[in-house]
């Protein structure tokens, strides 16, 4: 089988059959195909879309590309969380210490940032100490102990997926339903979940920008999940604007802490508590949504989920502390305003414009071996719909180097939209599937 004859009827918009898909799957994953060939595989798929079989097949796929791990020997039902990724998207380090302090077991396993999207390992890891490398019996040896490890594909798990998925952000191919569905749920089936919770991203700032395509890539992921006796709900969730204030690693982390506080953004504590609440009614740890709100609630409420948090931190190499004294974060060197230049309503926020200043100033990677600046981002001092007057701070950037500055300022000040009539407000949580 030759892999150029692959790449040209995948362009010319064939289907392929599992043997093929198989082909360049394991092909690739073992370093025979080289990225130069996958590159131009990914950005077929990317223009000709693929068929649900060939989905189902490209999961499987990467699922059989390492271990499945056995988690049946941990008590309790297993259950995960995962976005398609957005601007300021720290859900995961909110739901998975809130869902654990309820009960549930939550073998979270994240990717890294991903286009002008933040990654949950990257975020972890601006904590001074954190490691997310741990094997698969260090992970499963804290699940038992805490109910909750932060881990990373790996070596051993869905290898595939490590490797599509460097290549992916570095290529411009990251914005595919196939490739997307296939990338989250090889990960988290290999992982060995009961059940898994799925934020699907709509809007300025998500891979997919309009609600019908949101839509059939969360039917296409509950799908999946249904094909092998999992249990999956996606919620499909505005991103039109970053999620809380903080966008770039370290800033996250900061905002996070306070949100575990009980003293986040408002938007960034409803969707956590939701999705929490998603997950600990799908561990049947309460007989009804409504219950499961109350309880996912009350464990941000008596501080259970911030304490979670720092355990599983100090369990995993990290510093706990660095959630109460910001100053052992990686910090910023240098800061810049934005303002407004007239007086108005905040219309829109182009959350991916913010996402690439962002990422330009240090926070994702423009090539698969650039290593991430923890401390850069930016942070918002406004959100849509708020009164400014002319030379209010919109946001401010926070930078180690000069270098992109600049551009990263000329992004941001075009993605703040000024009106004088007053937005209507949007939904924040547009849909449920499954
Ligand atoms: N998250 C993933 O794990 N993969 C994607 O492709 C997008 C978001």
């Amino acid at each position: 089988m030759r892999t150029v004859d692959l790449i040209q009827r995948k362009r010319d918009g064939g289907e392929l059959d599992a043997g093929e898909i198989s082909h360049l799957v394991e092909g690739y994953t073992r370093g025979e195909i080289p990225d130069y060939q996958m590159s131009a595989f990914l950005m077929a798929v990317f223009f000709a879309g693929m068929t649900d079989r060939e989905v189902s097949t490209m999961t499987d796929c990467m699922i059989r590309s390492g271990e499945t791990v056995d988690l049946s020997g941990v008590k309790g039902i297993k259950v995960d969380k995962h976005s398609t990724g957005g601007v300021g998207d720290k859900t995961s380090m909110i739901v998975a210490p809130l869902a654990a302090a309820a009960g549930v077991v939550v073998p979270m396993m994240s990717g890294r940032a991903l286009g002008h999207t933040g990654g949950t390992l990257d975020k972890l890891e601006s904590i001074p100490g954190f490691r997310t490398d741990l094997t698969v019996e260090q992970a499963t040896a804290q699940l038992h102990e805490l109910g909750l490890v932060f881990i990373g594909q790996s070596e051993r798990v869905a290898p595939a997926d490590g490797k599509l998925y460097a290549l992916r952000d570095v290529t411009a191919t990251v914005e595919s339903i196939a490739l997307i569905a296939s990338s989250i749920m090889s990960k988290k089936l290999a992982e060995g979940v009961d059940a898994l919770v799925l934020d699907v991203k709509v809007g300025s700032g998500a891979f997919i920008k309009k609600q019908v395509d949101a839509r059939r890539l969360a039917q296409m992921m509950v799908g999946i999940g249904r094909r092998v006796d999992k249990r999956v709900q996606a919620l499909i969730t505005d991103m039109n604007q970053p999620l809380g204030y903080a966008v770039g690693n370290a800033l996250e982390v900061m905002e996070v802490s306070q949100t575990l506080m009980n003293q986040g953004p408002s938007d960034l504590t409803r969707l956590s508590l939701e999705l929490t609440a998603r997950m600990i009614f799908l561990a049947k740890l309460a007989p009804t949504l409504e219950d499961a709100r109350h309880v996912a609630e009350n464990k941000l409420v008596d501080g259970s989920g911030y304490r979670k948090f720092k355990q599983v931190i100090q369990a995993q190499g990290g510093n706990p502390k660095a959630l109460d004294e910001f100053v052992l974060l990686p910090n910023a060197t240098g800061m810049r305003e934005i303002t407004s230049p007239r007086a108005g309503y905040i219309s829109a926020i182009t959350a991916e414009d913010i996402g690439r200043a962002s990422t330009l100033m240090g926070a994702g990677r423009n090539r698969k071996e650039d290593r991430i600046d923890p401390a850069v981002g930016v942070i918002l001092e406004v959100k849509v719909g708020e009164k400014v007057d002319a030379g209010s701070v919109l946001c401010r950037l926070y930078y180690t180097n000069e270098e992109h500055v600049e551009e990263a300022s000329e992004l941001v000040e075009g993605a703040f939209r000024v009106s004088s009539q007053k937005a209507e407000d949007r939904e924040l949580i547009l849909e449920v599937v499954g």
